[in-house]
């Protein structure tokens, strides 16, 4: 019964498409037909400008980091924690509310991160903030970062099992950003500060 009530409150807060109801309310827009399609902060960004992309990226990780914080006071390193964990990511990934395609767990994972593995997290945003600096691309910074995590993780954290949700939501960010990594193979991936929706 707490397992079930768990996974499903924690992926329907996941499943809150922020980025999606705010563009929406704001320009009248639906985000998946602009820019890349995705329902996130980068592609929120390019209709709503920086603001819009502080607000989603705030929303989207709160969505990840409030739940998760909540079950790490009650249950301590417990699996429970990190089914949440994950659960509230994949409900972000893949939201009930627009069919099943959401974002690419970037700012939702960065949330949950905070809560579980705050010392990683804060070494993967040097690793972000070099990497953007250098490259412009958010894209190819974010799955740097989530690779990050998950290598420091590993060497950092003594709960054994956050070791590998580390890697799987690595892993998944990665997936779900496919496309971007034909963008960038190809060199036409969107840059922060160049309009190319
Ligand atoms: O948060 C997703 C970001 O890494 C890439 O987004 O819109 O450029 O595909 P986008």
């Amino acid at each position: 019964m707490t397992i079930a009530l768990i996974i499903i409150l924690c992926y329907l807060i996941g499943s809150i498409p922020t980025a999606y109801i705010l563009v929406k309310k704001l320009k009248g827009v639906d985000i998946r037909t602009v820019g890349s399609g995705n329902v996130g902060a980068s592609n929120a960004s390019r209709i709503l400008g920086k603001w819009g992309f502080i607000s989603v990226l705030v929303l989207d990780a709160l969505k990840g980091l409030v739940p998760v914080l909540i079950l790490k006071y009650i249950y301590g390193e417990s699996d429970l924690v990190l089914l949440g964990a994950i659960s509230v990511v994949l409900g972000h990934t893949f939201t009930i509310f627009l069919g099943f395609k959401g974002g690419k767990g970037v700012a939702t994972g960065l949330g949950v991160f905070i809560a579980l593995a705050p010392i990683s997290t804060a070494i993967a945003a040097v690793v972000f903030a070099v990497l953007i600096s250098i490259y412009r691309m958010i894209s190819l910074s974010s799955m740097c970062a989530a690779v990050t995590i998950a290598v420091s993780a590993w060497f950092i954290s003594s709960w054994e099992h956050l070791k590998y949700f580390t890697i799987v939501i690595a892993v998944l960010i990665i997936i779900l950003h496919r496309s971007n990594i034909g963008r960038i193979l190809n060199g036409t991936e969107r840059k922060v500060g160049r309009k190319t929706a």
